[in-house]
């Protein structure tokens, strides 16, 4: 058995170099391929069959998208059978391959994704391909929380506190806490049971299979003083392992959380492959009235009786206002798109960076091995059980909210950096996958991780929860199956406050590294410079600023595209109750709305959004 990874490593090792990384696109192409093959899967066996298209045309409510937030909605608004909802989703039903959580990595690179990238800027990037990001959105029925990586955070009480002191009234912690505790079903052993919620749609479970290395770092963390906590419960500063949203070792993704249990009631129409185009306003009234959208490439018309919502994710929201005339009015005037409403949509996008390049060597084999794990049968078999290695989640393990000492936000529990664990590193799948996920150039990739085929290594991504930097999305046409434009304009603040929170999370990381438990281990950082960097000493700050600038990674958080924020803001498209401002029966209900980067992965945060909405439009109507 070892022999056929040592084989991998020369075959790779001499050809990887030379081919400019056409073999790992080769293999990376396999991967995604087998993934595609799955597809066909959902057409012999639909629980949407896009065939019942419905015949009516009118409804109360018609809901674009089907992510956590409009699955989440769509679910609680048809609970009165009086309620006529049209929920329309682009992408198709996913197959089954999609719930072994090993793979998460690779449905970036199959259909269930839109494929888009960033645009390049001189800020970040330079050692990534082309300069541009991978920027993976889900086009699929559950939509990011299909191809995501199930990490389950709900975010800080701070954050909802600041959302509800800029102007947000209802947004409070002590507002949201029920929504978490009313969506969870909570099977964690480390659970402060007072926080958490049992018999909700949303399942949270531990991961069945650890790693080696993960309790020795769990320990280390510790030792560093980190408490060991239910970062979802009591407290998040601290360190605890990963929270995850499956159940029995599988991904539970938003269609089986909201959607299966609704998908036969008769006031609920769940239309696949149906894209909206546009959402139909009176320019006279300013008032929604109904979508246009396309099904088999041909054009549709449905109209709303009570409302539209747009709840296409944080990166479509945005686009389809714009295209439904919704934006900033010069750039709108510039695409030709008539103005209906002026606002400032898309024009704020925060997002969490990661830098995928700390690492840590071991001397002993505590790491994921790709190919032993590949090898074994017992893998295959056990993920049926939800057990053995494939139930990892990404290979991602455990996590600890740091507030370091750069942080000057008052609150003392306030975390400004998370610290993601994975049981590898980029050399574990030999740049298959998730060196392209991460934008690492090949010769970038050659340099630091060919010497590291043999070794045991792991990874910790560190994240910058509150950035100061903020890009912004465009339009690149009137056309509506055009790609937007994406800047996350990273590192741009000029205070340098994200670079220099980077480092502090660097500095972190070595702390906990020289704790007895990993110390036990022999763990060291591995030292191999980034190429471009190499005129500065390793470890100094200079080079580590000069690290991140040359390599970064994205953990498709965007957010504040369309701000929730009070009349007077000028940063805010709709108000505290989601509606968008100046125009009438409209709202957006997604991750969009959240107004300043919480501390979180934010599945959590849109399945909240989308439960919320659900109360908020109930009292409105009275239904
Ligand atoms: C690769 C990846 C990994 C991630 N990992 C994690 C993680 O581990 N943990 C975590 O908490 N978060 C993670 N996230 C983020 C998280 O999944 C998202 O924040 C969350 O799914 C957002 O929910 P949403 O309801 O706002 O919209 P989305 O999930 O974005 O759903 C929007 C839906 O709208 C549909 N849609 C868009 N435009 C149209 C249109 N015009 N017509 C019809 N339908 C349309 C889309 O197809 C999609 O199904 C990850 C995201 C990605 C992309
Ligand atoms: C923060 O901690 C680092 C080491 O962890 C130290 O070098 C630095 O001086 C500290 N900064 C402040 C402002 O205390
Ligand atoms: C934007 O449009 C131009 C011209 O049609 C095209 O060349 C370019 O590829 C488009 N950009 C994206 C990101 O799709």
């Amino acid at each position: 058995m070892k022999i056929i990874p040592f084989l991998l490593f020369i075959i790779l090792a001499a050809f990887a170099p030379k081919t400019e990384g056409n073999l790992y696109q080769l293999a990376g192409d396999v991967v995604s391929f087998l993934i595609e093959i799955t597809r066909i899967q959902p057409y012999l066996l639909s629980l949407y069959p896009a065939k019942n298209r419905p015949k009516e045309e009118h409804f109360d409510f018609i809901i674009i998208g089907s992510g956590p937030s409009g699955s989440a909605l769509a679910n609680r608004l048809t609970e009165n059978p009086n309620v006529k909802v049209l929920l329309l989703e682009s992408g198709e039903e996913p197959s089954l391959i999609v719930d072994i959580p090993i793979v998460a990595g690779a449905l970036e690179f199959t259909s269930y994704n839109y494929n888009y990238k960033s645009q390049r800027q001189p800020n970040f990037c330079t050692g990534c391909p082309n300069g541009v990001l991978q920027w993976p959105h889900g086009n699929v029925l559950g939509g990011s929380s299909v191809i995501n990586y199930m990490i389950y955070v709900r975010g800080n009480p701070a954050d909802y506190d600041k959302w509800a002191a800029l102007g947000n009234p209802g947004w409070s912690y002590e507002d949201i806490l029920p929504y978490f505790k009313k969506l969870e079903d909570s099977r964690v052993s480390r659970s402060d049971e007072a926080y958490r919620g049992k018999g909700g749609n949303v399942a949270v479970s531990d991961v069945p299979w650890r790693s080696g290395i993960v309790d020795v770092y769990v320990n280390a963390c510790t030792e560093a003083g980190h408490e060991y906590v239910d970062y979802n419960g009591r407290r998040q500063l601290g360190v605890s392992y990963i929270q995850s949203t499956t159940r029995n070792g599988a991904r539970w993704h938003a269609e089986k959380a909201y959607l299966r249990q609704a998908r036969s009631r008769k006031n609920l129409k769940i239309q696949v492959k149906s894209r909206a185009t546009k959402i139909l306003i009176d320019p006279r009234t300013k008032t929604a009235y109904g979508v246009e959208y396309y099904y088999e490439k041909k054009r549709h018309v449905v109209y709303a009786k009570k409302e539209v919502i747009s709840s296409a994710g944080s990166l479509n929201s945005p686009q389809l206002l714009m295209l439904s005339g919704v934006g900033p009015k010069d750039h709108l005037e510039e695409l030709g798109i008539p103005v209906i409403q002026d606002l400032p949509v898309g024009k704020k996008m925060y997002d969490h960076a990661t830098f995928p390049l700390i690492m840590f060597q071991v001397d002993k084999p505590l790491v994921i091995n790709a190919v032993t794990a590949a090898l074994n049968p017992f893998n295959y078999i056990g993920v049926l059980f939800g057990k053995g290695l494939f139930t990892s989640i990404g290979g991602v393990e455990a996590i600890t909210y740091v507030k370091t000492n750069i942080s000057t936000d008052p609150d003392p529990l306030y975390p400004d950096v998370e610290l993601l664990m994975v049981g590898g590193a980029l050399n574990t799948d030999f740049g298959i996958i998730f060196r392209k996920i991460f934008n690492v150039k090949p010769e970038i990739y050659n340099k630091i991780f060919l010497p590291l085929f043999t070794k045991y290594v792991y990874m910790v991504t560190p994240v910058v929860l509150h950035p100061k930097s903020f890009g912004w999305i465009k339009l690149n046409s009137s056309n509506p199956w055009d790609a937007p434009l994406f800047y996350p304009n990273y590192f741009s603040d000029p205070e340098d406050h994200d670079v220099k929170t980077f480092i502090a999370a660097f500095r972190e990381l070595e702390r906990i590294n020289s704790m007895p438990s990993m110390q036990k281990i022999g763990s060291r950082i591995v030292s191999i410079p980034v190429p471009g960097c190499e005129s500065h000493r390793f470890d100094s700050d200079e080079y580590w600023a000069c690290a991140v600038r040359t390599v970064i990674g994205s953990y498709y958080h965007q957010v504040a595209t369309c701000k929730m924020g009070p009349e007077g803001d000028p940063e805010a498209v709709v108000d505290h109750k989601l509606r968008v401002h100046g125009v009438k029966k409209l709202r957006v209900v997604d991750t969009s709305v959240i107004p300043i980067p919480p501390a979180t992965h934010n599945v959590g945060p849109a399945y909240a959004i989308g439960e919320k909405a659900a109360d908020i439009i109930k009292n409105c109507y009275g239904i």
